[in-house]
């Protein structure tokens, strides 16, 4: 295409942004997403915030660049709307590590016991278990829950341990883990603490190194605390111990401050799925629909219905 013509074709983000508004659409992006993405969206934020936004939400299509549990999780709490996700494959290696009939073998060897699903569940996991919970509000799920409740926390053991080690609850770990995550040690960790004496370490729950130590020592944090925390810090520089996609929305928020991943390699391939193209495309086709069948997303959405209550 010559200089002359490439100048008069809009650009994709130009494109997205009149046909969403064309569509009467929003779009909602999770702190993973690549910064082209994020810079698209109407809003971004960790998994609680975007289930919050779709329910609050009054446009009739919502675009959903995160991975597929959140998009079910947004159309069981929006079942008038439409939700698409531009890429059906953008999954969750976490989510998939517990299965219906697992969880149903488990609650059989512990029954009366209160079952906690952290979001990264798929929604017929979640019709299986009495409450939700994020990483931002994990803690707060397992101390509404009466004491002499024993807990069952599906699926991830790092951020179940975190939970178990801050309210000190008898709760059964099962033992899922997300590639991404449970990649970051606990000794890279204090290796990069000595490197940059000054920096503040911002930890995602989700993540390997989450020694007993480590958690009374740093901030650990969902996504959304951890975009949050530099506006109330005195820390000139921080160690950033999650996913790398959301670096882009620290260095925009902060320019002044400075970020270090503590590992390049902290790369969500199924975040990274959701592409500009695909969210342009997602818009023109009005495609994929996520759509969860009606006695599924009931039950589901008791348990998610319950988290929200508690925010
Ligand atoms: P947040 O809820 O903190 O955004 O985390 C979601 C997630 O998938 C982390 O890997
Ligand atoms: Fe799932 Fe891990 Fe990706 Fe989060 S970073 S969406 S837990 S695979």
């Amino acid at each position: 295409m010559n200089a002359a013509i490439a100048k008069l074709q809009p650009s994709l983000q130009d494109q997205i942004l009149a046909l969403k508004k064309e569509r009467g659409a929003i779009i909602l992006a999770h702190n993973y997403q690549a910064g082209d993405v994020q810079d698209v969206a109407d809003f971004v934020g960790d998994s609680l915030g975007l289930s919050q936004k779709a329910a609050q939400s009054d446009a009739p299509l919502i675009v959903f660049c995160g991975v597929h549990f959140m998009a079910e999780t947004a159309s069981i709490l929006c079942p008038d709307k439409k939700v698409l996700i531009p890429d059906p494959e953008a999954g969750c290696s976490l989510s998939d590590m517990i299965t219906v009939p697992a969880l149903r073998q488990w609650k059989a060897e512990h029954p009366g016991a209160v079952v906690v699903a952290y979001v990264n569940t798929s929604a017929a996991v979640k019709a299986e278990s009495d409450i939700c919970c994020t990483s931002s509000n994990a803690v707060k799920v397992v101390e509404s829950i009466p004491k002499e409740k024993e807990i069952l926390f599906i699926p991830d053991m790092y951020l179940g341990s975190f939970v178990r080690e801050k309210t000190g609850r008898k709760i059964h770990l099962w033992p899922g883990y997300c590639g991404v995550h449970s990649q970051i040690p606990a000794d890279l960790v204090e290796r990069m603490k000595r490197e940059h004496p000054g920096a503040e370490v911002l930890i995602h729950p989700e993540c390997g190194c989450l020694t007993p130590q480590l958690m009374h020592a740093d901030q650990i944090l969902s996504t959304e605390g951890i975009a949050r925390r530099p506006a109330e810090s005195k820390a000139r520089e921080f160690i950033v111990a999650t996913e790398t996609g959301i670096l882009h929305r620290l260095v925009k928020t902060y320019p002044d401050r400075t970020f270090i991943p503590i590992l390049g390699g902290a790369v969500c391939g199924y975040m990274k799925r959701i592409t500009l193209e695909k969210v342009l495309w997602s818009l023109e086709d009005l495609q994929v629909e996520v759509k969860v069948p009606a006695e599924i997303a009931a039950k589901a959405k008791r348990a998610i219905d319950r988290m929200m209550a508690i925010g």
